[in-house]
Formats: C-alpha cells, structure tokens, sequence
C-alpha cells in the first residue's frame, strides 16, 4: 500500500496516532502528514496538552509526540481529535529508539525535551535518558539550525546535561521567551509548587 495514501487516510479519520507500516526503517514526515512543513517532535509528550496547544497555535508546523506509556498516548490523541488538528501525530515507542532509527537524519526543526523523567535517586541515574550517544542522536535528527529546548526540575541532572552538551556541536540561545510557549502539565505542577525549573534552549551549528 502506499505509505501516503495510508496516513492522509489516518489524518481523515481524525486518528492522529501514528502507526507506522515499519519500525525498521524510517518515517517519512511529509507521507505522514501528507505536506511537507517544518516538524517539531515532542520527546516524552505525556499527555499530549503542550503538544496539542503548540499545534494549536502553530497550524503552519507540523507536530510529532513520541510517548511510551499507552494510556498517555490514547490522552494525547484524544486531545488531538478533540481539537480537530490535522497537524498532530502521536508515536507509541522508546525514545531513544525513535530518535536512533525513526527519524530520518536532518528532519526536526525544533526537538522538545521538557520534563524528563528525573530518576532522582543516585543508583537510578543510569536509566536517565539524556547521555552522549542520545544527544549525539538528537544532533543528527536536527535540520540544519535546529533548536532542541530542555527543561528539568532537578539541578544535578541540568548539570549533567550541560556537561554532556559541551561535548557536542550545538550553540547556547537565550531563551528568554520561555512563557512563549505553552506550559506542558509537569511544568504546571512544578510552577504551582514554586519548584525551580532549570531551562536551556541549544541550536544545531554544524
Ligand atoms: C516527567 S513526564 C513529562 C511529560 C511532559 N513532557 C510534561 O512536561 O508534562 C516524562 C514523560 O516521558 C515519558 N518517557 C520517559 N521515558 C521515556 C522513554 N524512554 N520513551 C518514551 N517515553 C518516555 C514518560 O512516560 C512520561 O510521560
């Protein structure tokens, strides 16, 4: 079958999770969407409300949210149908998996990384999912300029995190516009308790 005609198909019916024909090879977001516009995927999308108000927001762009757990999958989706956007597909897989072999190399312009888990616990730090390889990854995905904008709550994992990102070939940006962007629903709770919330926003330079 033609992998265009399956997802406009899809995108009719008002289904926005993503199933590919393959998870050997990798999307074609232009099939997927069935028009070619800048993408910006939402690593971890949970429940799919910062995903579903920046596609809101943003009919131009293209939005993919890549989310593990079902049940937050199905919420996302339902959020997607709800607000009739044609620009919003949810993936159901590991994230470093989608990152290494699903998205095809220069295709992102803009990645979200927003509330990782923290795995705040010492002897669980190895499960974190920001290491070396993985933004060596995300660097690969990104389009030429691309932007990848991380938050976290927990200063030791930001530490973590910029050490790893001086390794690679990305620029800092001020982001000082960080209330351009809707609040995912971590960022809420956190915001609400007075939690500090450790942000950086890096551009892909070579
Ligand atoms: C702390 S929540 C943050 C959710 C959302 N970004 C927000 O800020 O509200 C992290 C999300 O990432 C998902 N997640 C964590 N590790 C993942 C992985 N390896 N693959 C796919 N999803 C993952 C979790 O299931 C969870 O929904």
């Amino acid at each position: 079958m033609d992998e265009g005609v399956q997802y406009s198909s899809a995108a009719a019916a008002g289904k926005a999770e993503l199933i590919p024909a393959s998870y050997f090879e990798p999307i074609d977001p232009a099939a997927i969407f069935a028009r070619l516009a800048p993408l910006e995927v939402d690593l971890g999308c949970g429940n799919g409300a910062f995903l579903v108000a920046l596609a809101a927001q943003f009919p131009e762009r293209n939005f993919l949210g890549i989310e593990r757990l079902i049940g937050r999958v199905r919420s996302a989706c339902a959020k997607a149908a709800r607000a009739n956007l044609p620009n919003v597909r949810v993936l159901k897989v590991e994230l470093s998996y989608a990152v290494k072999y699903l998205l095809p190399p220069t295709s992102v312009a803009v990645l979200h990384l927003l509330f990782p888990d923290p795995w705040p616990k010492q002897r669980h730090h190895r499960r974190r999912i920001v290491t070396a390889d993985f933004l060596a990854d995300l660097h690969r995905v990104l389009a030429r300029d691309g932007r990848l904008r991380l938050a976290t709550d927990q200063a030791d994992y930001f530490e973590t995190i910029r050490q790893l990102i001086s390794t690679q070939p990305f620029a800092k940006v001020d982001d000082n516009a960080a209330e351009r962007f809707p609040l995912t629903t971590f960022e809420k709770h956190f915001v609400a308790a007075g939690a500090p919330i450790y942000r950086l926003v890096l551009r892909k330079v070579s």
